[in-house]
């Protein structure tokens, strides 16, 4: 109902009334400006979102075995991309699309399903996963802007049944979705032993635990004010994170924001702070951000693709030498999860979770 000047009493009561349930009804981030506490300080904020940024991150494709030179050439690219970049996309990777389209269909009804009250749009904490929408504090009382979702994920059969349960196809197909995953990210994982000339299985146990986080990001009416994600490491030993085609993912690379281009079916691989130890810093762990945008939703799941918490994380012996001495110390996950407060304000939440108790 739109406002009219020749407007009754009556009706007045009625534009009113609907006018009230309307803002009710309205999600957070349904507004024409953007709120005080969303806007980060100067320093914070995204800047440069008009320059122009390349795409250049690599893009793999899987489905290449070996080259004319008896080179494996995905092992070659996955390499040079996550020396050069920490960053690089997957495409031809054997994931069925409608396994990753049924996830990301189930996870917006999740996000669409949550409270739409601004006050109470938060349920943090619940057993098994913990959900959040913007109205968490982020960084000197500003919010992200985004609501999210994260839950164990290992082992599947013990924590399955802890997850959302509604929509009721939540766990059924987020389970599905994961098998495939653990799949993807063991065959990555092969390669890079194989180009780091690792022994085959070498990564098994620092890989055994999947941590799902996922993400809705609407639009905002002043992307310039806002972020979707605080530039950060990963503190993974590799991520695999599915975009949906969307934008807004951006990398630091020699000291600039360069955006990771929106690719459908691709999976965006990112190296996470473990696999730049175990590496002895052959390959790098690389800070990136999300921006938002006034046009697009931007939704994606990534998969922390992380060590048990007792395994002990530092450079493998064979990438050490005279030359090139160990940059690390030697730690239990667990420890350096605690030591860098690893999941920031939730690191305690998610430890429990995890069973990491030390
Ligand atoms: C993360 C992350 C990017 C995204 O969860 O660590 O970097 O697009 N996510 O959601
Ligand atoms: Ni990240």
């Amino acid at each position: 109902m739109k406002y009219a000047q020749s407007m009754r009493i009556g009706e007045w009561g009625e534009f009113l009334h609907i006018r009230m349930k309307e803002e009710k009804d309205s999600r957070w981030f349904e507004l024409e400006c953007v709120p005080k506490d969303y806007i980060f300080s100067k320093e914070d904020r995204p800047q440069n979102l008009d320059s122009p940024v390349c795409d250049s991150i690599p893009v793999i494709d899987l489905s290449i075995s070996k080259a004319a030179n008896g080179l494996n050439q995905p092992v070659e690219e996955i390499l040079k991309a996550s020396q050069e970049f920490g960053f690089f996309q997957v495409i031809n990777h054997g994931i069925p699309e409608k396994t990753v389209t049924d996830a990301m269909s189930v996870l917006k009804e999740f996000f669409d399903m949550q409270s739409k009250d601004t006050e109470t749009g938060t349920v943090p904490h619940k057993k098994g996963y913990i959900y959040t929408s913007s109205t968490d504090f982020v960084k000197d009382g500003v919010h992200l802007w985004r609501e999210n979702v994260k839950h164990p994920c290992h082992p599947l059969e013990e924590c399955v049944h802890l997850w959302p349960d509604k929509p009721t196809r939540y766990q059924e197909v987020i389970a599905a979705y994961l098998v495939e995953i653990q799949k993807l990210s063991s065959r990555i994982l092969e390669m890079i032993c194989e180009g780091l000339g690792l022994k085959q299985g070498y990564f098994k146990d620092t890989s055994e635990v999947q941590l799902l986080s996922s993400n809705f990001y609407p639009p905002c009416p002043d992307p310039s004010l806002t972020l979707g994600i605080l530039p950060h490491y990963d503190p993974s030993l590799i991520t695999l994170l599915y975009q949906g085609g969307s934008t807004g993912l951006q990398v630091m690379k020699d000291g600039q924001w360069i955006n990771v281009g929106a690719i459908p079916d691709a999976f965006v691989v990112n190296i996470g702070n473990q696999l730049e130890i175990i590496s002895n810093q052959k390959l790098k762990s690389v800070k990136h951000r999300v921006v938002t945008s006034t046009h697009e939703t931007r939704r994606s799941i990534a998969t922390f693709v992380n060590p048990s918490p007792d395994c002990i994380i530092e450079p493998a012996k064979i990438l050490v030498n005279e030359l090139e001495p160990s940059l690390y110390t030697a730690s239990l996950y667990k420890e350096y999860v605690h030591r860098n407060n690893a999941f920031g304000e939730y690191t305690a939440a998610i430890q429990n979770a995890l069973h990491i108790d030390g």
